[in-house]
């Protein structure tokens, strides 16, 4: 017998960023973090569990991948039915222009729900939001719309996320300035590992991120773009500062990094209200509002094409999607 789903998850952006995990199998971070999931980047998956199949297949953009994160994961829904066998399971990743922001957060996110369905689950969002989170630390997040926590916790039991703001009827939007559309030089994962055990700064990022992250909270709360990309922008540069002090060291910044930094620098010291923020990777996003991107794109324009810059609004939780 066959049973099938598909869901449909978008990704997120972390404001307060997850860098480090004080346990590795478990997927438990060192810190809260908090995101904006964006409605432009989506992953659809569908997954079949068929007792026909000896093994697990993944195909990512009609390309046959191998399983080797896909099989652990699809473990935990069969150890929650075991009558659930191996799977099929088909992703296409949505992303404007192949922009490199297709991620292993809205991968997951999508993942959880379609294999949870798929094995006759019916679990409530706090149970796909740690069920995701085994998969990938930032896919805790994409099972919620707009603003988004995740609490640290301290077991598999309390290490989720909760919705802060998921409407978000207030105005804001993130512009990608996309500088690269390859792989990591250094995966998220092994390069907060390194973080965590070579950097003498990292008690000063968990203490100084706690503090950002009940800021940047009530910011959210108070509708404060002017505060909120403050806070975000100050913890990314922190987050990468610690990369800079690992041993050895590494950075995911690119020159083209530096000259996007710089527009948004020099636009907010003539009164725009824009912030950026980076992750593991040389892309640049930028946190501003609707009314003010039209002169935030014309100054990205001096340096970038019209390909490399991608508008995104706040977008939605994950969903069942037909399949
Ligand atoms: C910089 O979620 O990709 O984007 O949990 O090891 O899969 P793993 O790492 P991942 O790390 C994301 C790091 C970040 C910050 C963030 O999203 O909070």
């Amino acid at each position: 017998t066959s049973q099938i789903a598909s869901a449909r998850a978008h990704t997120n952006i972390a404001l307060i960023k997850y860098w480090g995990k004080k346990d590795q199998q478990l997927m438990l971070p060192m810190n809260g973090s908090l995101s904006l999931t964006l409605d432009h980047f989506y992953t659809d998956t569908t997954v079949e569990f068929n007792s026909i199949y000896t093994e697990d297949t993944f195909y990512l953009d009609q390309k046959k991948i191998e399983t080797t994160k896909i099989t652990p994961f699809l473990d935990l829904v069969r150890q929650m039915n075991p009558q659930a066998g191996f799977a099929r399971i088909y992703s296409s990743n949505h992303v404007p222009n192949a922009a490199g922001l297709a991620s292993s957060a809205s991968a997951f996110a999508a993942l959880a729900l379609a294999a949870s369905t798929a094995a006759g689950l019916n679990l409530t969002r706090r149970e796909l939001s740690r069920l995701a989170r085994r998969g990938s630390g930032s896919a805790t997040r994409s099972i919620y719309g707009g603003f988004v926590e995740w609490q640290p916790g301290t077991s598999d039991l309390d290490s989720y996320a909760i919705p802060i703001d998921e409407k978000v009827d207030w105005d804001i939007e993130m512009l990608a300035v996309i500088i690269d559309r390859q792989q990591k030089k250094i995966s998220s994962r092994t390069g907060m590992q390194r973080v965590v055990t070579t950097s003498p700064y990292y008690p000063a990022w968990i203490t100084s991120t706690n503090q950002d992250l009940s800021a940047a909270i009530q910011a959210v709360k108070e509708h404060n773009l002017q505060l909120l990309g403050q806070l975000a922008e100050s913890n990314a540069l922190r987050m990468h500062a610690l990369n800079l002090s690992a041993r050895p060291p590494f950075s995911y910044f690119e020159p083209a990094s530096l000259v996007a930094m710089e527009i948004i620098e020099k636009l907010r010291s003539e009164g725009i209200c824009c912030y950026y923020t980076l992750d593991a990777g040389p892309n640049v996003k930028v946190i501003c509002s609707k009314a003010e991107s039209p002169q935030i794109i014309r100054a990205l324009s001096t340096a970038f094409t019209p390909e490399q810059i991608v508008e995104a609004f706040p977008g939605p939780g994950v969903k069942l999607i037909e399949c």
